[in-house]
């Protein structure tokens, strides 16, 4: 009964907030509006009489797991709709017991369980997060993918001093870039994809330490920082965002980088010419930009990547054979673009696109006038768009490698089918080290399916990628030994993947 009244009286704060949102619907959220919604979370709060009040007659094994009743109880009250009844056990002192709830023995005294882990992924809840969330102190997993949250993220998280991966993709976050997220030391893995985040992000963000950044299919408006290339991702997606101006020329010193999406964004500079050094990038995506000027040579020193696209850009000039020559490239896309020339051996890569270029001989190029107007501007001078760092840091001579080997003598690559989205990263849900596990609680739903949304929108029409694809090799083991929910660095049979950006 009580509680049919709060929906009522959330339900209609929503109403109001949706109201007073559509106002402002066509700019951004100025900082009011944005405090204004966290008001109104507090506030909702407060008309309910400030916090969860617990029940004398309830026991718990220690106060920590008395606290997470509480941030869990104040996140039941938050929650508008949740249709498959996750949260319907969610009652009494036994908060181990409850649907998408993790324990584990504390880190800093094993004699005691508390909440590790939440993992309401694919739950298709409606609500907000609210500040009591701040109380589950020992969390290191917090997994709500793919559910219909709103609002912002509570600043109270900045207690999550433990937080190792976040994962609020596919949801109806808002707002600007959640700052909270720079204040957590242990995070390693940050999922903001598929949500209504906007503004700029803090380039803070990029001195983090963190192994994997997604930020993709958002509203970010932003120029890659010049300490972009500080970063120690292995993974980072920005596609389908408004990024603009240069792609950073730091970005080859990224030393850990392994995939790196750059898709659909403003980025309108030249590539480094010194992106070779990339040496284990295996995904590098840049396509649907206004990147002009050539394709560095060195791409072709690019020795571990498979997938390769630069479609959709204003690159021209010729496409060294040395790239198609890369020993594990799968798929090279280079549609949509200006080039003049490809060496013959591109022609006999296992899949490759040169569609609408100016390619003599080729079918499906741009029309000659098309090429002659783009052709007859003045070349690029790459030189003078400053995509560098003020003061260089880099090592003043890079001696080239020698030619990637034609045959090499590990295994081949799994077959990646490339005109189909991406794979997603699935690689990545081996990374907590396994063995570290020590669990008593029951395993989540066999559907769970870490870190990746379940398939928004796509624009393309083939067919969904092979089920799980490790076209990389497992990321260097994070030092962190905390608690874990169970089932990480196991393959799912989950459903198909989800579309990479
Ligand atoms: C959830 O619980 C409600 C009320 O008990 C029930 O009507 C509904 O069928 C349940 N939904 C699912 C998906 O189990
Ligand atoms: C919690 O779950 C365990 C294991 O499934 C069970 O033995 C125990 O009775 C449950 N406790 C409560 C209070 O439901
Ligand atoms: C590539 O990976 C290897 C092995 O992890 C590492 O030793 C090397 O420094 C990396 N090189 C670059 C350029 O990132």
């Amino acid at each position: 009964m009580k509680k049919t009244k709060t929906q009522i009286i959330l339900l209609f704060l929503l109403l109001n907030l949706s109201h007073s949102l559509s106002i402002s619907s066509h700019g951004s959220l100025s900082d009011n509006e944005v405090r204004h919604i966290q008001r109104r979370q507090l506030l909702e709060f407060a008309e309910r009489g400030e916090k969860v009040t617990v029940d004398p007659s309830l026991s718990f094994e220690n106060p920590r797991l008395r606290n997470a009743y509480i941030a869990l109880q104040a996140w039941k009250q938050a929650i508008l709709s949740d249709p498959f009844n996750f949260t319907a056990n969610w009652i009494g002192s036994n908060v181990c017991n409850y649907t998408g709830v993790f324990c584990s023995p504390a880190l800093d005294n094993r004699r005691i369980r508390t909440v590790a882990g939440i993992d309401l992924n694919h739950a298709d809840i409606a609500g907000y997060l609210p500040e009591e969330l701040g109380l589950l102190s020992d969390l290191a997993l917090f997994h709500v993918n793919s559910n219909r949250f709103c609002g912002t993220v509570p600043h109270r998280f900045n207690r999550l001093k433990l937080l190792f991966e976040l994962d609020l993709s596919n949801n109806r976050f808002a707002g600007k870039f959640p700052a909270v997220v720079l204040r957590l030391p242990s995070l390693k893995f940050l999922d903001l994809r598929f949500n209504e985040f906007e503004g700029t992000v803090p380039k803070e963000l990029f001195s983090k330490d963190l192994d994997a950044i997604f930020i993709n299919h958002n509203r970010f408006r932003f120029e890659l920082p010049e300490n972009f290339g500080d970063s120690p991702v292995s993974v980072i997606v920005l596609a389908n965002n408004r990024f603009h101006g240069c792609i950073p020329s730091s970005m080859v010193e990224m030393k850990n980088l392994n995939e790196i999406i750059f898709m659909n964004n403003g980025l309108n500079s030249c590539l480094p010419a010194d992106i070779g050094r990339l040496k284990n990038v295996t995904v590098f995506d840049v396509s649907f930009n206004e990147l002009v000027g050539p394709l560095p040579e060195s791409v072709g020193e690019m020795v571990s990547v498979e997938q390769l696209d630069v479609a959709h850009n204003k690159l021209s000039g010729k496409i060294p054979a040395s790239i198609c020559q890369l020993p594990k490239l799968e798929n090279f896309t280079f549609s949509y673009n200006f080039f003049t020339g490809e060496a013959p051996v591109c022609l006999r890569l296992p899949e490759f696109d040169d569609r609408r270029n100016c390619l003599p001989g080729r079918p499906a190029q741009r029309s000659p006038g098309q090429c002659k107007a783009f052709l007859s501007q003045p070349p690029v001078n790459c030189g003078s768009f400053s995509c560098g760092r003020s003061v260089p840091s880099r090592p003043p001579v890079v001696t080239p490698s020698p030619p990637p080997p034609l045959h090499y003598n590990s295994p081949p690559p799994p077959q990646v089918y490339y005109n189909s989205p991406p794979p997603p990263p699935v690689h990545y849900s081996s990374l907590p080290p396994p063995p570290q596990v020590h669990y008593s609680s029951p395993p989540p739903p066999p559907q769970v399916h870490y870190s990746s949304p379940p398939p928004p929108p796509v624009h393309h029409s083939s067919p969904p990628p092979p089920a799980v694809i490790h076209h990389s090799p497992p990321p260097p083991s994070p030092e962190y030994e905390g608690p874990l929910p169970p089932v990480i660095g196991v393959s799912y049979a989950s459903p198909p993947p989800p579309p990479f950006y």
